[in-house]
């Protein structure tokens, strides 16, 4: 038998194993990275019936090893590919009886935005076209978009984002992701298929990709280097421990009302100088540095972003009053986890 046949097999045997016991089969995209992996250790172990079909085009953000809980699980599978690419998407929807999609895949880092936002472009807009209309042809559920915050701009001292404030994107990076919103309103509107959105605030945790926030400032004090923090380290957002995130999205994937959006936020606002101050207060109690002084010592500012959005904070009022939501991890014990988990599992330089 050639080796392009006993390949087809496997695939066959494959997606028939896949739909055997399922109840149904739900496509997440994006799970090699921070959220989705967090996201399907949750659910793959709290659904056992539930086949989760995990495609992911495993870009720099992507990592397998993100997953390593969900290899030796029975409802799980990876499939590596590009959303953006038709004949794939429309194989998998096919081949897997995809029902459901929850959708995290993206490209997800601003300042990657600001020097290359044609692949946020692709990614973020025609990926989710691409899976949109994939879904409008044979998927038989719901189809829950991951949002962001971000898609409304920015806010002065006062005031919260609701679901009912106007988008105003700022960087490259939140309009494509305000691109990818008002598409999947559209086949909500045009098309009539069952959708949610969630649009969530800064997630911090386990597995985040080493260029953002939280495990920039762990990896530079761990090196003794300079902690970067841009302009005036001011720019407050509200931060939500990754898991609770996992949670509200099941939740909302579930019970949720067709066709509506819902901000997801942890009511824990902070500025980027009071994140990196309790980090390096943590790394000192568990860490000290050798020569005996404060990892506060290495904080640095520098340039700031173009565009950078001064204050997000979210009223998660919807959630919490139609579907009971609330966040379970406190800022504290949610930060601690999350330093003892880099400190386990970061490389260092
Ligand atoms: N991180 C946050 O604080 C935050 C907050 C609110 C919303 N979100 C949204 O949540 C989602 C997940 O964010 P994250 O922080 O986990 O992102 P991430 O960058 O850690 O992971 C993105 C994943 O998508 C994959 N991917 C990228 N392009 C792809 C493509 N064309 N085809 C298939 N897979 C592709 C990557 O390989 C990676 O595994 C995104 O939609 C993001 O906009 C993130």
């Amino acid at each position: 038998m050639k080796e392009n046949e006993v390949n087809k097999k496997e695939y066959k045997e494959m997606c028939d194993e896949v739909q055997k016991e399922a109840h149904k089969v739900v496509l997440v995209t994006g799970g090699a990275g921070f959220i989705g992996s967090n996201f399907l250790e949750y659910f793959c172990k709290k659904y056992p019936y539930y086949q989760m079909v995990n495609l992911d085009k495993l870009t720099y953000a992507g990592n397998l090893d993100n997953l390593k809980e969900c290899n030796s699980l029975r409802n799980y599978v990876f499939v590596k590919g590009d959303i953006c690419d038709n004949d794939l998407v429309s194989r998998v929807f096919h081949d897997y009886k995809i029902a459901d999609v929850i959708h995290f895949a993206a490209e997800s880092h601003v300042d990657n935005s600001i020097k290359n936002p044609r692949a946020f472009v692709e990614t973020n807009v025609l990926g989710t076209f691409t899976l949109l209309d994939n879904f409008r042809k044979f998927g038989t559920g719901r189809f829950h978009h991951i949002s962001t915050d971000e898609v409304y701009g920015t806010l002065g001292k006062e005031g919260y984002f609701t679901e009912t404030t106007p988008y105003a994107p700022n960087s490259p990076y939140s309009a494509s992701k305000a691109g990818s919103d008002m598409l999947v309103r559209s086949y909500f509107h045009t098309y009539g298929i069952d959708v949610v959105t969630t649009n969530c605030s800064n997630n911090y945790g386990p597995k985040q990709h080493q260029e953002k926030l939280m495990p920039t400032i762990i990896r530079t004090a761990l090196n003794e280097q300079p902690i970067p923090i841009y302009g005036d380290g001011k720019n407050i957002r509200d931060w939500l421990y990754v898991v609770d995130h996992c949670k509200a999205v099941d939740i909302v994937f579930h019970e949720g009302r067709n066709g509506e959006t819902y901000n997801i936020g942890g009511n824990n606002e902070h500025n980027n100088i009071e994140i990196a101050a309790k980090i390096c207060e943590i790394l000192d109690a568990k860490r000290p540095r050798v020569c005996g002084k404060s990892y506060k010592e290495l904080i640095t500012f520098v340039k700031d972003r173009p565009g950078h959005d001064r204050r997000y904070a979210i009223d998660a009022t919807k959630l919490s009053s139609e579907l009971g939501w609330k966040p379970e991890e406190t800022f504290e014990s949610g930060i601690e986890k999350t330093v003892e988990w880099y400190l386990q599992n970061l490389r260092l330089r």
